[in-house]
């Protein structure tokens, strides 16, 4: 059996990008069908990164998005780099006026389910998208299934692929692929019950590789280490990854604690040829991947929701096609800023399994440039807190 509904966009993905652009659509007045394969529950409890931008924050809030990121964030002032036996404080508000929040993904998405469930949203769970046809034509539809078998065709003025790495949509928008870029490790990544170790994030580039002490609660820590991207999770006791903790991170002591989450997560950098055809657009990691050690990830997929609802107000609103035609172009230029800030910070902490004595001495060299510049810090700072939104559109 088929079922057909009519909406104006059709938004695969209920992950940050397709949550807050339908909350952003509704306020114009502009309804949207949301769906998603996964259950709320799994989308609500996958543990995923933790540093929104202060344009991230400030939007989720202005937006009626979230009030609790207000109450709950922590503001971070700063990240410290740590090399080569110092330890350097990057003071973001001395800096570049701004700061950071940790305040962890599934957090944003509890905030914007319960905000579209109360506003009456379409937005459906354990739907599976199937293709998207049509790009081309004024009618885009996407067909997708539920844990019935049942056929549902989504009928759609719009389509949005806000679905991820493994996007669906993308074979609709981009079907040659894109830019890829693969790295020689992957993070081991913790959660343990502990207080933090220190006040603000570390990232320390060390002779046994990376690692990045990072925070969730005052009584949850979220911690990682550069390993091999094959390594299996179970096969470390907690001793042994303790102690590879500690061997990263010379002159803090870790606070320890019973570790209660363990997984392997591996890099890459992807950004589709394409982000457009016709009437679909791809979003958020659909169209663009980055390795974590910039912390860009869903700020970047925030940035692309902000461009495009401007561009489907114009369009939806006022029959206005121009923004949607600035859209992929004016999308890329953070894209690939993000991109490439991103992989510099990757480079530049982490010691690749073929690097020599050379690519060793250099890499320290660069990590001393960085953060005895003024010029250096405040590099680092403007990128890390997020370049101001594109206002031209
Ligand atoms: C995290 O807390 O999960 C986290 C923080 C900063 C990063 C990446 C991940 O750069």
């Amino acid at each position: 059996m088929t079922t057909t509904i009519r909406t104006r966009v059709a938004i695969i993905g209920a992950g940050p990008a397709g949550l807050l652009l339908s909350h952003l659509l509704d306020a114009a007045g502009i309804p949207s069908v949301v769906i998603d394969r996964r259950s709320r529950e799994e989308i609500e409890q996958t543990i995923r990164a933790g540093i929104l931008e202060q344009g991230t924050v400030d939007l989720l809030v202005g937006s009626g998005a979230s009030d609790r990121v207000r109450e709950e964030a922590h503001r971070h002032d700063g990240i410290e780099l740590r090399f080569d036996g110092g330890g350097h404080r990057f003071d973001f508000p001395a800096l570049c006026g701004r700061s950071v929040f940790l305040y962890p993904q599934h957090e944003v998405l509890k905030d914007l389910i319960a905000a579209r469930v109360a506003a009456g949203q379409d937005l459906r769970f354990g739907v599976t998208a199937l293709s998207v046809e049509g790009a081309e034509t004024a009618r885009p539809h996407v067909f997708a299934t539920g844990d019935d078998g049942d056929l549902l065709d989504i009928q759609a003025e719009f389509v949005v692929g806000a679905d991820g790495s493994h996007s669906v949509a993308r074979q609709a928008v981009s079907p040659m692929g894109g830019h890829f870029r693969e790295y020689p490790f992957a993070w081991f990544g913790i959660l343990c019950d502990a207080p933090p170790s220190n006040d603000v994030l570390i990232y320390s580039n060390s002779d046994n590789g990376f690692a990045l002490i990072s925070q969730r609660s005052d009584a949850v820590q979220r911690m990682y280490f550069q390993c091999d991207p094959d390594a299996a999770p179970d096969a470390w006791s907690e001793q042994q990854i303790w102690d590879e903790l500690q061997s990263r991170v010379p002159g803090t002591t870790l606070n320890e604690g019973t570790i209660f989450q363990r997984d392997i997560l591996r890099f890459r950098s992807y950004v589709a040829h394409e982000m457009r055809r016709g009437r679909v657009v791809l979003i958020g990691d659909a169209a663009h991947t980055v390795p974590p050690t910039g912390a860009k990830g869903m700020n970047l997929a925030i940035a692309d929701v902000v461009l495009l609802q401007r561009a489907l107000r114009a369009l939806l609103l006022e029959n206005d096609e121009r923004p949607l035609d600035a859209y992929a172009d004016v999308a890329s230029r953070r894209i690939w800023k993000a991109q490439h800030f991103s992989w510099w910070m990757t480079s530049m902490l982490h010691v690749a399994p073929d690097a020599s004595e050379f690519d060793r001495r250099r890499q320290l060299g660069e990590l001393r440039m960085v953060t005895e510049s003024e010029a250096g810090r405040r590099y680092l700072a403007e990128a890390y807190t997020g370049w101001p939104f594109e206002t031209e559109l």
